[in-house]
């Protein structure tokens, strides 16, 4: 545990407020609290009773779980359902038809949807009979590369219906991304579009889906393309294919088959501390328990009632739990917006929630921060009394943006939920329950009913209240993460290493007094920028293969407004450096490198600052200090110098900051 982030939680422990959900709103919670004692009785009978409750199964499974073969398990193991039929057939069935699914919201102002569940079971239908004649089958990968569109959600659930598990690509990444998901996928469909709206603009995404496939070897054998933006695509006849003109000549039913509980339902690429994005797969049985009931008891979703929003990207996994297949089970009514937050203006969300009226908002600390540096008086244009709950995700949420949350967008009056997890354990784990938890600013809390996490130390002893450590998960969970695709073996290295039998997330973490988790962030080499997952060492890799650079170092510094920034260091191969000292060419060369990161892996790994700097701080044994690069990116004096292998190399970067910025 580094020493700031212990300063930094030793403060936060004083936090003493807290927040009692209303009598009124606890009176009407999906989540009691009765459910954690039922839980701690009978852990497997608690979730199997989940399983029958908010999942329609084709075929009733016969034992809940198998954990004979950890670190891997099975969960409603004899169990058969469809993801897809969950959620949307079920509701059609069940009489709620004309019940809206998605309250679409495009970017350009009064481009506005409804589409009914019934709707969507015909989409879902045409859908998969159109990738089913493209020969996709059960077990067959397909690429989603789409912007915040409800096809997007109709190309997912299609996949599901048809059991060929899709790994959707957030549009933000770019074509070399793309491409290597694709190869490590298999797949052999990709989904795309012309484009999408942002800022104002329509952006492109085929270019990317064409640069990626024409850069050599690859399974695709077709591209679907969705019409979103109208501008001119380039096109690759035999390949290419309009997804209207795919689902117009598509059959208009489509038998949904029942799946194995474990079989896969997607894949999804995330960073790790390794160059290379792990392919994170996950079971459909399991993951839809979960999803559906933390849904109910943690989101608090009514769905005969509520107006839910999530305003993720369906790129990260929060977009697929918690768009799609989570409030879908459910059968909830959901608004899905495609833009920016400040297009056309900076109250654009609060306008949604008000015209909308939506009654649940799920975000990420990230974006309230924006919005309190926006200002009050935006928020305060609007009526949002319809909220009644809200959520946080994505990273630690600083006290003073939990109060402001809660003020200038809930009134005063609506509980907070502060929701931990990743997209490796695919829901909900640590949160409070909304009508139950007297919740505290700036701690997700306690694990849900179901969970168990404990904070552990070095030897992987629990801590007593008061003190940090590791966060680890000491109980398997149906919604675990089944794998790395590919990579058995990287799955039990990765997770399962670093404390015997247990799941360690790589984050660290505090109890307080009253033994509250709080999430400190990650202690791997894993960043978080404004919600995103990136890897030091990945950005270093793409860093590294331009031809200017000899060497490169990351590290994520703290900044006020993304929790993370990126920051880089890097050493010019010699013959380049004369050359730009003579040219004066500095800035430009740091324009070039910020580009070829985003060409690379995508504009978000963007770093904030880039250095050049004459050397690195390394051990003797090679390793480069990052702890002594983050200082010095954080201002601070640097810390204990005396592993390094030459110790002067500190003063000369240090000094060529205080000359450089
Ligand atoms: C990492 C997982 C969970 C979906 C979005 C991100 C951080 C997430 C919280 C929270 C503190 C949080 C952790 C975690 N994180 N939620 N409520 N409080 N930190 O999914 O990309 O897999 O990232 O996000 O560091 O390990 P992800």
């Amino acid at each position: 545990m580094t020493t700031e982030a212990t300063e930094g939680i030793q403060a936060l422990l004083h936090e003493k407020r807290t927040f009692p959900p209303s009598a009124e709103f606890a009176a009407q919670a999906n989540g009691t609290a009765e459910m954690y004692d039922r839980a701690d009785a009978d852990r497997e009978a608690f979730w199997a009773e989940q399983a029958r409750k908010y999942v329609r199964w084709e075929t009733d499974f016969d034992q809940t779980l198998d954990w004979s073969g950890a670190p891997f398990s099975k969960w409603f193991l004899g169990g058969r359902l469809n993801a897809c039929v969950n959620a949307v057939d079920k509701h059609v069935e069940a009489g709620n038809g004309d019940r809206v699914a998605i309250h679409f919201v495009g970017e350009p102002e009064g481009d506005t949807r409804d589409i009914t569940y019934a709707d969507l079971h015909g989409q879902v239908q045409k859908a998969a009979n159109a990738l089913a004649d493209l020969g996709v089958g059960q077990g067959d990968a397909v690429a989603i590369y789409l912007p915040m569109i409800p096809e997007a959600v109709v190309a997912m659930l299609a996949c599901a219906r048809l059991g060929a598990p899709h790994t959707v690509v957030f549009g933000g990444f770019s074509a070399d991304a793309l491409r290597s998901r694709i190869a490590d996928a298999g797949a052999k469909v990709v989904i795309t579009a012309d484009g999408g709206w942002r800022r104002g603009k329509p952006g492109a995404l085929k270019p990317a889906v064409d640069a990626a496939l024409d850069s050599g070897e690859h399974p695709v054998e077709k591209v679907l393309v969705v019409r979103r933006t109208g501008q001119d695509v380039p096109w690759t006849d035999g390949r290419d294919q309009w997804w209207d003109d795919a689902l117009a000549a598509a059959a208009d039913t489509h038998e949904a088959q029942a799946f194995d509980a474990e079989h896969p339902l997607f894949i999804l690429y995330t960073s790790g501390t390794t160059g290379k994005p792990k392919g994170v797969f996950h079971a459909t049985g399991g993951y839809l328990v979960q999803n559906a009931y933390t849904s109910s008891v943690v989101l608090d979703i009514h769905p005969e009632s509520d107006v839910y929003w999530c305003t993720a990207d369906i790129g990260w996994v929060t977009g697929h739990s918690y768009i799609v297949y989570g409030p879908m089970t459910l059968g909830a009514t959901q608004v899905m917006y495609e833009g920016t937050p400040d297009t056309p203006h900076q109250g654009r969300f609060w306008e949604i929630v008000q015209e909308a009226g939506v009654t649940v908002l799920y975000t990420a600390p990230t974006a309230i921060r924006t919005f309190m540096k926006w200002g009050t008086d935006i928020p305060a244009k609007f009526d949002l009394s319809s909220l009644r709950l809200l959520g946080s995700v994505g990273e630690p949420i600083n006290p003073e943006a939990w109060m402001w949350y809660r003020e200038h967008i809930g009134g005063d009056r609506t509980p907070i939920v502060d929701t931990w997890w990743q997209t490796e354990t695919g829901a909900i784990m640590i949160s409070p329950l909304p009508g139950v938890t007297q919740a505290r600013p700036g701690s997700a809390m306690r694990p849900i009913p179901g969970v168990v996490a404990e904070v552990v130390d070095d030897a992987g002893q629990p801590v007593g209240n008061g003190q940090g450590g590791y966060l680890v998960i000491t109980e398997p969970w149906p919604s675990m993460l089944r794998g790395v695709w590919g990579d058995p073996e990287r799955y039990r290295e990765t997770y399962w290493s670093r404390f015997e039998g247990v799941y360690f997330a790589g984050d660290g973490a505090k109890l307080d007094d009253d033994g509250n988790i709080w999430v400190l962030g990650r202690v791997d080499d894993v960043m978080n920028v404004s919600g995103h997952r990136m890897s030091t060492a990945e950005i270093e890799s793409a860093l590294v293969s331009h031809p200017k650079v000899a060497e490169a170092a990351v590290v994520g510094a703290a900044d006020a407004m993304t929790g993370q920034a990126i920051c880089a260091f890097v050493i010019l191969r010699e013959d380049v450096i004369s050359e730009a000292d003579e040219h004066g060419e500095g800035a430009e060369l740091v324009a070039e490198l910020r580009a070829h990161v985003a060409k690379e892996i995508g504009p978000i790994a963007k770093p904030r600052q880039i250095m050049v700097v004459a050397e690195l701080p390394k051990t003797r044994s090679g390793k480069i200090m990052r702890r002594l690069l983050k200082d010095v990116a954080e201002n601070r004096e640097v810390g204990d110098v005396t592993t390094l292998a030459d110790s002067s190399v500190m003063d000369l970067i240090s000094a060529g900051m205080d000359k450089g910025d």
